[in-house]
């Protein structure tokens, strides 16, 4: 609890200077390489290549375990904490493999703003649009960075069209590129109308800027040639007329997205797109919660759980609970209310994650993670507060793509299979549906690898061995209806495609898109969803 004086000031300057982000990319478009740039830039590394050392190797799809144990080197690095410029930056690191992408999702709900990295020569791809889905939920603010200009990449005006239809978002452009690939030579800032001449570099200061308040100055002529001056000169007047200054509260409401375009190999237009982030990213924001809105500046503490991540080493069998603080000051050792489990509960070791180690940490301000050494008490969008009763909402679930029954494979072991599923899938590795009016148990995951990590875990931890026979379900929707009778109805007329899931709600599990679409059409009555709320 927050006291008044200079405590009280004391706390209001830490909220003040904390910006809490995560980086989201499709695999491959560059946000490993952008974030060790940011790292660089806020001194938490000193070497290029030390965040790359960490990271998951994409293609190894087939051997879950080196992935998993890669993600448990990434625990460390899960928050990268750094300052710049004053600010304290967390930045939360979201799993490239696509098979991870739920706990991507639930990572967004523990940020402030996004930075959304585009690779020039493919555009959208499928991963930037699901992504970019979550933000549009939450309203999420979000900066684009166009990366890889160094390469032939789309006509820049036919990619920002291309984002603005496909990410149904409007742009800003904060820069503008002359040319791409080989011919590349620079952006222009079109607020502080400098332009900055393209060096492929990977130091961190050494760009070469210059201010050009008048395009028609003969200088732009000198540093990028007679063509490329007109070029710009006509870009330039196209984007005034169209887009005028950035108006950052449409921003900070998620309608306007400012673009920045760079190289981030090159360290090319990454700081530049820095300094803006720290002027205009939020701080950390009001929070929605079943009863009423946290706001961050709150005296009492609350937060919520937004990842669990268990290790599979079998000699250290902890899990940690990612809890982002949401409004006053988390303190160790002190008690909470956990408030689903309606118990106290105190961290005698909790920690933070400041430049890849991990420490002890004494206290949290809201935006801060604070990972928590968990027994199994936490599942995804748990609540912590100082006493007061309620949940932190807008922590969505997304329908699976791939649905697997799970087969006891040792009748003597059912209760440990029973307590392993309902364990694992509080920790989000999955979902669970029970067949309606049947006892089948239904895996739902994003990918192929989650089932072979349930199965590997439940083996280990709990004894208990299972197999999983495929189904040929493609999307689980959740129904709702005013009318409980023609709910009740079609779940027992479609009962093969009807299931419950963990918290009793029904779904509908559908075959394919022409079956979904025709039950939409034909039960007018009846809402499907294609996420579900943790906390309703
Ligand atoms: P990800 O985390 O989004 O999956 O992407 P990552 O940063 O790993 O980048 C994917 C590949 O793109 C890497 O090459 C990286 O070096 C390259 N890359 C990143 N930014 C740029 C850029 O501005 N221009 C160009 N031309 N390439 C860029 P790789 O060959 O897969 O890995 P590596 O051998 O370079 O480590």
């Amino acid at each position: 609890m927050i006291k008044v004086g200079t405590e009280k000031m004391k706390y209001e300057k830490e909220i003040n200077r904390r910006k809490t982000f995560a980086i989201i990319s499709h695999p491959d478009a560059g946000k490993t390489t952008l974030t060790e740039k940011l790292l660089l830039f806020g001194g938490a590394i000193q070497t290029a290549g030390a965040v790359k050392s960490n990271k998951i190797k994409k293609h190894a799809t087939s051997d879950f375990m080196e992935i998993e144990r890669q993600r448990g080197i990434s625990v460390a690095t899960s928050v990268m904490s750094f300052e710049y410029k004053g600010n304290l930056i967390n930045l939360l690191d979201t799993p490239g493999h696509k098979d991870f992408a739920e706990d991507t999702y639930r990572t967004l709900t523990a940020v402030d703003s996004v930075i959304l990295v585009i690779d020039s020569v493919n555009g959208v791809e499928p991963q930037t649009r699901r992504l970019m889905e979550v933000c549009s939920m939450r309203a999420t603010p979000v900066i684009v960075f166009i990366n890889k200009m160094d390469r032939d990449g789309k006509n820049r005006f036919d990619l920002l069209e291309e984002l603005e239809a496909e990410l149904k978002i409007s742009l800003h452009p904060m820069t503008w590129p002359i040319n791409s690939g080989k011919e590349f030579k620079g952006v222009y800032n079109l607020h502080d109308k400098s332009l900055r001449l393209f060096t492929a570099s990977t130091k961190a200061d050494d760009e070469d800027v210059v201010a050009i308040a008048d395009l028609s100055s003969p200088v732009l002529q000198k540093k990028v040639g007679d063509r490329d001056a007109d070029l710009l000169r006509e870009d330039v007047e196209l984007i005034d007329g169209v887009y005028g200054p950035l108006n950052p509260a449409d921003y900070l409401e998620g309608k306007i997205a400012p673009v920045f375009f760079g190289s981030a190999v090159n360290n090319f237009g990454v700081q530049e797109m820095l300094d803006t982030f720290i002027q205009i990213a939020p701080t950390p924001r009001d929070r929605a919660t079943s009863v009423r809105k946290v706001q961050a500046g709150e005296d009492k503490f609350s937060g919520f759980i937004f990842k669990i991540h268990a290790n599979l080493d079998p000699k250290h069998r902890d899990r940690i609970a990612f809890m982002r603080v949401c409004s006053g000051k988390f303190e160790r050792n002190t008690y909470y209310k956990h408030v689903r489990l309606e118990k106290d509960v105190r961290f005698a070791n909790p920690y933070t994650f400041l430049a890849r180690s991990k420490d002890i940490v004494e206290d949290a301000y809201p935006g801060d993670v604070v990972g928590l050494f968990d027994t199994g008490n936490f599942k995804i969008g748990d609540t912590l507060t100082e006493g007061e009763k309620f949940y932190f909402t807008g922590i969505p679930t997304f329908s699976p793509e791939i649905f697997k029954e799970l087969v006891n494979k040792d009748p003597m072991k059912t209760k440990q299979l029973e307590k392993g599923i309902q364990q694992l899938t509080d920790e989000g590795v999955a979902q669970l549906f029970s067949q309606f009016g049947g006892n089948k148990k239904i895996i739902g995951c994003v990918g192929d690898l989650q089932f072979e990590v349930i199965q590997y875990r439940l083996l280990q931890e709990y004894g208990a061995a299972c197999e999983f026979r495929t189904l040929p379900f493609y999307k689980a929707c959740w129904l709702t209806s005013p009318d409980k009778n023609k709910l009740n109805d079609f779940l027992r007329f479609k009962q093969q495609n009807a299931a419950e899931d963990k918290d009793g709600s029904p779904v509908y599990l559908a075959q394919s898109e022409w079956f979904l679409n025709t039950e939409i059409t034909n039960n007018p009555d009846i809402t499907f969803h294609f996420t579900n709320e943790v906390n309703k």
